[in-house]
């Protein structure tokens, strides 16, 4: 009888949608296979913040993964952050609460009531100027290069402006909980160790040091969506490389640097803080990029002393460093103490009575548990039963925006959001099309923007309170950790480009860069390193930075401090 009721539950747990639990009860999802390329766990994870936050890992030297992904792992800049795949769009633009929503009715309760405007632009991250890569320069972070004007967008009166990423930048927080990555899903399960793409086709293998030789070999590693995904951006020459830069060339450049060397790092940095240089920029002398791969990683990996084309086995292996490496600090990136996590563990006071009204409409007039179930908030998790990449409710179509402006994963449909920290990484959804989560919740109220839609995704009703309630309750799914940047989500410093100056309104400015004279002069903010304990002041939401809210010091990361890093 006990093992039938077992038997009973266990099924029931598989069955999607799950319930709702605390993210504690989840174990981490773990590569395959990890030590036959990884000897010591702690220095991985330490090699992968570094690159993570690095800004000399970027062609023009100034411009690091975490460059997009510095605001709970997400990005809340507001200048310089649209682009359109579809249509010409103003380059240089600031948003403000006017902005939004990008599709507006007369009755926002009613999809079929009049359209008052719309836009097809994307609110996404700007990452590199369009350049094309010459050489790197031995101890120097910026690479040699050359303008490259071919495409109109991202330029006005012959200057060019940093390029815009087509979608919203999602956080990086619990992503190692999806099983592929990326709004369409297509930073594969399995890493090649070369792309995200995980097919052997893209891959060239590693080099592998056997019996004194050097041989090419396939990798496969299951459970490395993020690894694959790694392997993107870092060569990607709208994101962070000039055109025509290749791995073994980054990872010259990267050893011949002193990590982190542009910033400062805390002393108290839960990862790096004992590597850091006291006083100082970067890690302290004990630290080279190459003797923390050699510290982390397998010697079959990387201790012949061959030359191959030109490069060492260590270089032509960085892909597999970097990626893996990458994934295991992402991996520590875990929100697991929200209030919803302590109220689930039976701390009932944990949810104000306001909260737990929203918790309910949550999972029964709102069906949003139908897509956002589980310790997750999603169904593209591992723990969710379909794996398939358009299995179970993984990819929704909600309808945002028409299906021929983005297909996403086909058919308009897209991952399905985890929700945790959502107060803090607004704008919403692959568009960035909503500002507040008030929007995004008249969004659902109306059956979403466009139809057809998955039948999830059906107009509701709801008082004011309730609205009100379903805010609130996803305002308690924000872990105070991640609210002020504690360990482990404390960093480095780090400035990021806010937009262009203009010479008078309207009219970009020349002069940004002696060596790329087509580049429009920059803004820059700065953001200072953080140890373990966090900052005394919360994160700046989206839609405080649209409101000015916070740019008196009463917020973390109001993007007007000034930039101290020396910038290449
Ligand atoms: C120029 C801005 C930019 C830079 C630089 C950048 N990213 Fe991203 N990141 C994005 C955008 C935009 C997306 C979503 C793209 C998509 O899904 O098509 C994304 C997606 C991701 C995701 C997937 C999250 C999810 O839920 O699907 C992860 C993880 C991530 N980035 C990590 C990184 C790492 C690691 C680096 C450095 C190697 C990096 N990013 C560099 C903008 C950036
Ligand atoms: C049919 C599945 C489905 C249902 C039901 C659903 N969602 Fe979503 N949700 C998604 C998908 C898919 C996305 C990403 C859509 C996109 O950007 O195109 C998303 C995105 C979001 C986002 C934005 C996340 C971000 O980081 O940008 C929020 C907030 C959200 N949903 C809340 C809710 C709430 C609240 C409900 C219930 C009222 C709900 N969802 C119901 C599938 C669903």
């Amino acid at each position: 009888m006990l093992r039938l009721i077992i038997a009973v539950l266990l099924s029931s747990c598989a069955a999607w949608p799950q319930a709702l639990r605390s993210l504690k009860s989840v174990p981490t999802p773990e590569p395959a296979d990890l030590n036959t390329y990884v000897k010591d766990k702690v220095a991985l994870v330490a090699l992968g913040k570094a690159l993570f936050w690095d800004m000399q890992a970027g062609s023009d030297g100034q411009t690091a993964c975490a460059t997009c992904h510095f605001h709970a792992g997400a990005d809340h800049r507001s200048q310089n952050q649209l682009s359109d795949q579809n249509r010409p769009f103003p380059v240089n633009s600031t948003l403000d609460t006017a902005s939004f929503p990008f599709r507006r009715f007369a009755d926002p309760s009613n999809r079929g009531s009049e359209i008052l405007s719309d836009s097809s632009m994307r609110v996404g991250s700007a990452g590199t100027f369009r350049r094309v890569f010459k050489e790197i320069v031995p101890g120097q972070a910026a690479e040699l290069g050359e303008d490259m004007l071919d495409r109109p967008e991202f330029i006005a009166a012959g200057l060019q402006v940093r390029r815009v990423t087509v979608r919203n930048t999602p956080s990086t927080y619990n992503a190692v909980y999806n099983v592929r990555n990326f709004w369409d899903g297509r930073a594969a399960r399995i890493f090649n160790g070369a792309t995200p793409s995980g097919s052997a086709a893209d891959a060239p293998g590693l080099l592998v040091a056997r019996d004194g030789t050097l041989r090419r070999e396939q990798v496969r590693i299951d459970n490395s969506s993020l690894a694959s995904q790694a392997a993107g951006p870092v060569l990607d020459h709208l994101e962070m490389s000039y055109a025509g830069r290749t791995w073994p060339v980054l990872a010259r450049k990267l050893f011949g640097l002193r990590p982190l060397g542009l910033q400062r790092v805390a002393s108290d940095d839960s990862v790096l803080g004992p590597m850091a240089r006291a006083g100082g920029r970067g890690l302290d002398d004990r630290f080279t990029y190459l003797n923390m791969v050699q510290a982390a990683f397998q010697p079959l990996y990387w201790e012949s002393t061959e030359v191959t084309d030109g490069f060492t086995q260590a270089e032509h292996n960085f892909p597999l460093f970097w990626g893996l490496a990458i994934q295991a600090y992402e991996a520590t990136l875990i929100s697991n103490d929200s209030p919803f996590d302590r109220f689930q563990e039976s701390n009932g006071i944990a949810l104000t009575t306001q909260e737990q009204d929203g918790l309910r409409f949550f999972q029964t007039t709102g069906r949003c548990t139908q897509c956002h179930g589980g310790a997750e908030f999603t169904a593209a998790s591992f723990t969710a039963a379909g794996q398939g990449r358009n299995a179970g409710r993984a990819f929704q179509r909600t309808g945002v925006r028409p299906v021929e402006e983005d297909s996403g994963s086909g058919n308009g449909n897209f991952k399905t959001s985890g929700l945790r920290n959502i107060e803090l990484t607004g704008p919403y959804f692959h568009n960035g099309g909503e500002a507040t989560l008030e929007q995004v919740v008249e969004f659902y109220r109306r059956g979403g923007n466009v139809a057809p839609n998955n039948n999830n995704i059906r107009p509701f009703n709801v008082t004011a309170a309730q609205s009100a309630a379903l805010v609130a309750f996803l305002k308690a799914l924000t872990d105070e950790r991640a609210r002020f940047d504690r360990a482990p989500f404390d960093h480095p410093e780090l400035c990021v480009p806010v937009g262009h100056r203009e010479a008078q309104p309207g009219v970009l400015a020349a002069g940004g860069n002696a060596m790329f004279p087509r580049s429009a002069a920059e803004k820059w903010a700065g953001l200072p390193a953080v140890g373990a304990g966090g900052h005394p002041a919360p994160l700046q939401t989206f839609e405080e930075l649209l409101k000015g809210v916070g740019a008196d010091g009463s917020r973390s990361h109001a993007l007007n401090d000034a930039c101290s890093v020396p910038l290449p």
